[in-house]
């Protein structure tokens, strides 16, 4: 099916993605563009807030973010599950154990979170709420990058997908905890504006997404 479309994917694609999937969505991309080597791809990776924008303002032709929101009329097609993890330092007190921690271990500590705007800290608030819990946040970044190295400095505990956690963790900068309920376990979406008439390399993109991804990702991210 990707070769029948192959002649029409000279074109231009714009995709935007979500902070977090920042990690997969570059090799996505670039077994996308092997596929594809005469298509020119551009790439923008912003939070959650930002990509509903760009969607409402018919600025980008294809989203990979979070549950897409139901107010708009979007088409999404979910590909991926996204798993939300505690994470520390690991010198971190609660990092030696080796039993499940309980929830309000967790409440107890600093967070360094996500800013307001992106889908995991949604996520993370969606989930303390459910649980009737609080947490202090001591500290907000706007990268996932800044936040890891904040949680390996001691800065406090950190949630982030576990797809942006790969290389942290084989270094050993960084360790996830076990705690009960999680990992929150979220799900990744390709998405357009419903109505929106699709260029041949846009229907590849989509297709190669949902086809492709859980292929492409796992693979990369246990080294292989
Ligand atoms: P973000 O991404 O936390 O980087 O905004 C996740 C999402 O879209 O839900």
């Amino acid at each position: 099916v990707f070769a029948q479309l192959k002649d029409a994917s000279r074109g231009h694609l714009r995709v935007a993605v979500a902070t977090t999937a920042n990690s997969f969505a570059s090799h996505l991309l670039a077994a996308f563009s092997r596929l594809y080597p005469n298509a020119v791809l551009s790439l923008d990776v912003t939070n959650r807030t930002s990509l509903i924008r760009q969607l409402r303002n018919n600025e980008t032709d294809m989203v990979i973010m979070g549950k897409p929101p139901a107010e708009l009329e979007l088409v999404g097609e979910p590909f991926m599950d996204n798993p939300l993890v505690v994470i520390a330092a690991p010198g971190h007190p609660l990092a030696t154990g080796d039993r499940r921690l309980r929830l309000n271990a967790i409440t107890d500590e600093r967070f360094v979170m996500r800013e307001t705007g992106s889908g995991t800290r949604a996520a993370m608030q969606r989930f303390l709420t459910e649980h009737g819990l609080e947490i202090t946040i001591g500290m907000e970044m706007t990268s996932n990058e800044a936040l890891k190295q904040a949680v390996a400095a001691g800065l406090g505990l950190g949630v982030t997908s576990r797809h942006t956690l790969q290389p942290e963790l084989q270094a050993g900068q960084l360790v996830v905890l076990d705690v009960a309920h999680f990992p929150i376990v979220r799900q990744w979406f390709v998405v357009h504006r419903q109505g929106k008439r699709l260029s041949p390399i846009a229907q590849a993109f989509r297709q190669f997404v949902i086809a492709e991804a859980g292929n492409v990702w796992p693979a990369v991210a246990a080294g292989g």
